[in-house]
């Protein structure tokens, strides 16, 4: 056994020695170290030498297993090296490289981000509120006092438990975002804040119970409906095109007086009348108002000397208005054969 064993050493060496490719070093792992390989026959082998050679044989074994591995990894690096023409190892520069997919902005966000940059040009600020707020700053603040019948649309997810009388609640719209901002500065001021908001509504292809707001906020002496007005069109040229027309329609708001909700030219059909904005050719797309003085007084403004405007839209009526999406739910099941296509 301890002849064969050497044997095979000397052969292996020196046939691995003379290896020229790495195909020759490849099918000599495969006949020496291979599972039915020369070294491996020698190990079943070991079965028969008489027990007390066995620790002396079986080491020998290892070694030529070690010696046999070595042999190899030593003719891989001499074929393998840097000047060497190995068939293996070469650099093709012409092929196509991995492709990681690149992600890019949700439809929303891209919204967001093209209302904000107009706003901004217009010389608002972004200002931004809390989600969880206070009844004072969803309602009362706001001129809604607690049997106001507006409320009902608005009241919204109360956060049971909490450890706070009245209760906090999920914020049902971003005018919260007016007060704090008129509680913590003087005029005047212009802002606008974007943000999340929740409703108890249940959810269909207009309806979530959890959408985006942009709130708008302009306070100064002298403020007029016709700066509102001013303003909302030069938003609604930039955001639709240049010819899109608009209409104050006399509505209530609570917190401005006069309020109106307000309407651009139907995108689709231009006024003509269609589907989308049930023939009558205009898509509302907004609320607004001037400041009514209770909020002022709410916040320490003394309405005689300060006037503003305020609006809030939302954000995905725009989106789905921009986009042509007729189901408000697509923005948010994440599915991205819907997200790609923005
Ligand atoms: N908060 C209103 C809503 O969620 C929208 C709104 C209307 C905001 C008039 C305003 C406003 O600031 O002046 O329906």
């Amino acid at each position: 056994m301890e002849e064969k064993i050497k044997g095979l050493r000397h052969q292996a060496v020196s046939e691995i020695g003379a290896a020229g490719s790495a195909e020759d070093v490849e099918r000599l792992r495969v006949k020496y170290l291979g599972r039915k390989g020369l070294v491996n026959s020698l190990f079943s082998g070991l079965s028969g030498v008489p027990s007390d050679e066995k620790p002396k044989i079986g080491n020998m074994l290892n070694e030529l297993k070690g010696v046999v591995a070595a042999a190899l990894e030593d003719a891989k690096n001499k074929i393998g090296g840097p000047a060497s023409s190995s068939k293996i190892e070469k650099l093709d520069i012409t092929m196509p490289g991995i492709k990681r997919p690149l992600g890019h902005k949700h439809p929303l966000t891209q919204i967001f981000d093209r209302i904000n940059e107009i706003f901004l040009n217009l010389g608002f600020k972004i200002a931004e509120g809390p989600e969880i707020e206070t009844m004072y700053y969803n309602f009362e603040a706001l001129n809604i006092p607690p049997e106001h019948p507006s409320r009902d649309a608005f009241d919204t997810f109360y956060l049971v438990g909490a450890v706070h009388e009245p209760p906090l609640l999920l914020r049902s719209q971003t005018s919260t975002v007016q007060i704090r901002v008129m509680e913590s500065q003087k005029p005047p001021l212009q802002i606008i804040a974007p943000g999340r908001v929740y409703r108890p509504d249940a959810t269909d292809a207009s309806h979530s119970f959890m959408f985006h707001q942009v709130e708008g906020l302009m306070v100064d002496k002298d403020i007029k409906f016709s700066d509102l007005k001013g303003v909302l069109t030069m938003f609604a040229k930039q955001m639709f095109g240049e010819d899109t027309k608009m209409r104050f329609r006399p509505h209530f708001f609570p917190f401005t007086e006069p309020s109106a909700e307000v309407d651009i030219s139907c995108v689709m059909c231009k006024g003509e009348g269609c589907r989308s904005c049930g023939q009558k050719g205009w898509l509302e797309i907004l609320g607004a108002g001037m400041v009514h003085p209770a909020v002022f007084e709410a916040v320490g403004y003394d309405p005689k000397k300060w006037t503003g405007f305020a609006f809030g839209m939302g954000v995905e009526r725009i989106a789905m208005l921009k986009f042509g999406v007729d189901d408000i739910r697509m923005f948010f099941e994440n599915d991205l054969r819907f997200l790609r296509q923005f």
